[in-house]
This record gives structure tokens, sequence and C-alpha cells, in this order.
């Protein structure tokens, strides 16, 4: 595969590309260093394959490119860059959030309509359900976000439908349920508790810690993206999860037991735009695109806590 990665200095994009290269594909990587959190993370997340002889780093914004260029000799788009975060997203901040989901999207879109392009992966995420008890969420069931990151990614979402629609663009959505592992963004939430934990500070936690998320290690994403990518089908949509559904408050108590010491809670109100529950349906994904994930939440905790560590004061 001659392999674009859009976002490849954020977390999972990092990931992704340094699989794509270590399985033999040319990846260009595309990041403008989005301030959504301090650059040095993304310098960092890209260290270990900047001088890869197969990835060319291209530092721009996707809204500032001559796209149709960048996807001239390219056989697969993976669609990462975006600006993720469900609480951030309400009030000034959601003009960028419109710009980098929906506008870079359909830019990007608009370009593959006149390419060679042999699958478009767009990264779409667990936010477009919405709060349900109609547990677990599926793919045919109904959106309704409830916040404005996550409408966002579902008219982006949306948009890549209706262009394989009209114009065959070779696109698959994959709805990621909050993920997880080493270089996860700091303003998530391991990533903040471990930080408080290796300082002895006090962690915000929001709501009485009883709400559930379905984490997903962060190579498990990885695989679901490869295996989209190969999958013939096109126009569709796959959950990707981790296979459990496990509390904030369980999921600390592990946390605490691989770190081996005590977190100070400090609680706090539920945030706007969170939802209570979410739990990924993952039959389509395993029977169409062979995904099974296979960390569980202790070793992929673990796997972060020992990063996180490495870090030191920089984190
Ligand atoms: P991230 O912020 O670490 O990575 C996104 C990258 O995109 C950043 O490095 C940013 O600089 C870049 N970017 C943003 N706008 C850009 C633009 N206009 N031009 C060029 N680059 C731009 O986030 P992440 O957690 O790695 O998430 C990656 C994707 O997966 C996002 O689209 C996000 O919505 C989606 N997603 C993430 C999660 C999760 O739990 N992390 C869950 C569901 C969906
Ligand atoms: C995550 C990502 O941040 C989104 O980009 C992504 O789209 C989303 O997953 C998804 O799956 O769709 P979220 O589930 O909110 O969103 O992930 P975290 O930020 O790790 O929060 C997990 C839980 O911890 C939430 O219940 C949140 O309220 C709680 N939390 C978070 C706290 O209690 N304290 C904090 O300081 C931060």
């Amino acid at each position: 595969m001659k392999t674009l990665v859009t976002g490849v200095a954020g977390f999972i994009g990092s990931h992704l590309a340094e699989r794509l290269l270590a399985d033999g594909h040319e990846v260009v990587g595309v990041d403008n260093f989005l301030d959504n959190y301090p650059r040095r993370f993304k310098e960092q997340n890209l260290a270990g394959f900047s001088n890869h002889g197969k990835f060319t780093f291209v530092g721009a914004d996707l809204l500032g490119l001559d796209l149709k260029n960048l996807l001239r000799d390219v056989s697969h788009v993976f669609h990462l860059a975006g600006q993720p975060g469900v609480r951030s997203s309400w009030g000034a901040e959601f003009a960028r959030y419109t710009e980098n989901n929906i506008m870079a999207t359909q830019l990007l879109l608009e370009a593959a309509k006149s390419s060679k392009l042999e699958k478009f992966v767009y990264a779409s995420t667990s936010s477009v359900y919405g709060d349900t008890d109609d547990l677990p969420m599926r793919e045919e069931g109904g959106t309704r976000p409830v916040s404005p990151y996550g409408a966002t990614k579902l008219a982006a979402e949306h948009l890549c439908y209706l262009y394989w629609r009209a114009f065959a663009v070779p696109t698959v959505a994959l709805r990621f349920f909050t993920v997880y592992g080493p270089r996860q963004r700091p303003d998530m939430f391991f990533h903040i508790f471990m930080r408080a934990l290796r300082r002895n500070e006090k962690v915000p936690l929001f709501d009485d810690g009883e709400q559930t998320r379905d984490f997903t290690f962060c190579t498990d994403i990885v695989d679901g993206l490869v295996a989209a990518a190969l999958y013939p089908g096109r126009g569709e949509v796959f959950n990707l999860g981790g296979g459990s559904q496990v509390s904030v408050l369980h999921a600390i108590a592990i946390a605490e037991d691989i770190a081996g010491r005590k977190a100070k809670l400090q609680r706090s109100e539920r945030q706007k735009g969170d939802v209570r529950h979410t739990r990924a349906r993952l039959d389509l994904a395993r029977s169409k695109l062979g995904y099974s994930p296979k960390v569980d939440l202790r070793q992929g905790l673990s796997e972060e806590w020992n990063w996180l560590c490495g870090l030191g004061d920089e984190s």
C-alpha cells in the first residue's frame, strides 16, 4: 500500500504509521500540530519513525493543502486528523471543531473524487451514538450525539457515505470506543489519572464513577484500521471496541493496583457532553473485518503506566 495517514503526529495516527511502516508500506503523514495539546507530545509521537526511509512528513493544515496533489499516487487513505475531545467542544471552540472535523473531511473527499484510491478509511467515534440504554451500541441503531464534537464527527461520517453514494469514493467509517495506551492524549482520563498518581496530585472524577466505557487498546484499533483498508466493501460503518464494559471506578482500581498507589479523587459533577455508558456490538467488525480485540484492560493499563513513567516530568 502507498498510504496517506492524516493526523499522523497524534495518538492513534502515530501508532498506525508505525505499524504500516513495519509491514513494509509507504506512509505519507500529514499533521499541522494543532494546539489541542502541547506540541512536544506530538513530536515525541513521531520520533520513533520520522527518519524511516518509507516515511514522508507533511507538516501542514489539511484546510490549506493541495489535496489532489497529495493524493496523486496514494492507494489508501487513513483519515484520522481531527479535533477530538467531547467536553471541550462547546462554545467558541465549536468553530474549530467544524473546520478540523467537517470541513477538512469534505475537502479530502472532494480531492478523492478524482483519485484512484482503493480505500478511504475514516476515524469516527462512539460519540455519534449519544446517551442510550439500548446497549450494546449497534451500527444500524440510532445516532443522537450529546456533544458538539459528536455532532461534527457524525456529519463527517455522513459525508463519507454520501461521497461513496454519489462519486464512488471507496469509504469505510470506523467508530472507535475510548482508545487508550501509550501516547494517549493528555486530555484523556487515564493519562490525567496516571499523571496525577505519579505526582501525588488530586484527580478530578466526574459524575459518580459508575459511568462505563468500552475502553479499547490502541493496537487493537490499529488492527481494525488495517483490516478495514483491505476489506473489499464500501460505504459501510463498523464499531471498534475493546470487548468489555467497565466502570471508571473499576478501571481506577486496576490502575491503582498496577501503580501500587492510591489516587486522591476529587469528585465533581457530570460534565456536559459526556455520555453515561458505552459498549460496542462487535459482531459486524468480527464477521466482516476479522476484528478481534486482544489486549485486556489490565495489560493495556500497565503498558500505558510504563510509558507514562518513562516520560518522567514531561507527562
Ligand atoms: P490526536 O489529537 O492525538 O490526533 C489527531 C491529530 O490530527 C493531531 O495530531 C492534530 O494535530 C491533527 N490535526 C487536527 N486537525 C488537523 C488539520 N486540519 N490538518 C492537519 N492535521 C490536523 O487524537 P487521537 O486521539 O489520536 O484521535 C485520532 C482520531 O480518532 C480523531 O479523528 C478522533 O476524533 C478519532 N477518535 C479518537 C478516539 C480516542 O479515544 N482517542 C475515539 C474515537 C474517535
Ligand atoms: C474519548 C475521546 O476523548 C474522544 O475523542 C472519543 O471520540 C470518545 O472517547 C469516543 O469513544 O467516542 P471519553 O470517553 O470522554 O472520550 O474518554 P476520556 O476522556 O478518557 O473519559 C473517560 C471517562 O472519564 C468519562 O466518563 C469522563 O467523564 C471521565 N473523566 C475524564 C473524569 O472523571 N475525569 C477527568 O479528568 C477526565
